[in-house]
């Protein structure tokens, strides 16, 4: 037995079972509740409420006060081994992707600001609609997701396109929860990152659209003010947004 185990399902069970006298649970919601984490189960959204509802607060535990670029969660629809994009670094899509086409582009750089060529960025998000590939019939294979790697200067750029604000499934358990509860189902639109270079810590990021809604009522609690962007039209590219942003890894 693991004192580790025994200390934490001790104090969770302590602060379930004080809820449960403080709100005087009844016997009917008890059912309720197994009944509901039935259906999570049933319809694979453990990892989404988890996600949603918990990851906020191990993630600033964890990274809260470590150096360089904040970090925030990283939400169930990492997919790993995305394809490696060679100039111009414009992520795989539809050819009539619909959605602001936009270019961001920055440097990677230790805490102190020298440059880390060879840097990785893992980079995947929805679509205008609200639909990642590999989780969402809508979005065909692959599509909105890829690496790129940063040059001899540490420099980096990604073409793709504004993704739209997302919805936790409405009608799965999550989301019935949640509108019973009367709160908003929504996330800001965002970019999901992971940056990573050897020797250094990967920082698991988002870069959220400054134009979006929900940016103040974010279900998942995910967005820090250093994480909001501001797309602008391209001074090079008519039709094109861009915008800056540069990441500082902490070291192992
Ligand atoms: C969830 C969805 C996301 O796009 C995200 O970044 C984090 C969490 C979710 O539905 O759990
Ligand atoms: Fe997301």
């Amino acid at each position: 037995m693991s004192d580790r185990v025994d200390q934490l399902i001790s104090d969770i069970l302590r602060r379930i079972h004080e809820a449960i006298v403080e709100n005087d649970v009844t016997y009917e919601e008890y059912q309720a509740a197994k009944q509901w984490f039935i259906e999570v189960g049933e319809a694979g959204e453990w990892p989404l409420f988890g996600d949603v509802y918990i990851e906020h607060v191990v993630e600033e535990g964890a990274f809260g006060n470590r150096s360089g670029s904040k970090g925030t969660i990283l939400g169930p629809f990492y997919l790993p081994d995305a394809p490696v994009l060679d100039a111009p670094f414009e992520l795989p899509h539809r050819p009539d992707e619909p959605g602001d086409p936009t270019v961001f582009h920055g440097r990677v750089t230790d805490d102190e600001g020298t440059p880390i060529p060879g840097a990785n960025l893992d980079v995947w998000q929805a679509d205008a609609q609200g639909s990642y590939s590999g989780f969402m019939v809508d979005s065909p294979e692959g599509n909105l997701r890829g690496q790129v790697r940063t040059d001899a200067d540490g420099h980096y750029g990604v073409r793709t396109v504004i993704p739209g604000p997302y919805t936790i499934p409405l009608d799965g358990p999550t989301g019935k929860l949640t509108a019973a509860a009367g709160r908003s189902p929504w996330r800001p639109a965002h970019i999901h990152l992971i940056v990573s270079a050897d020797g250094f810590e990967p920082l698991v990021t988002q870069l959220f659209i400054d134009s979006s809604d929900y940016l103040d009522n974010d279900v998942a609690s995910a967005v820090k003010p250093e994480l909001i962007v501001h797309p602008r039209p391209s001074t090079s590219e008519p039709g094109v947004l861009e915008f800056e942003y540069d990441f500082a890894l902490a070291r192992e």
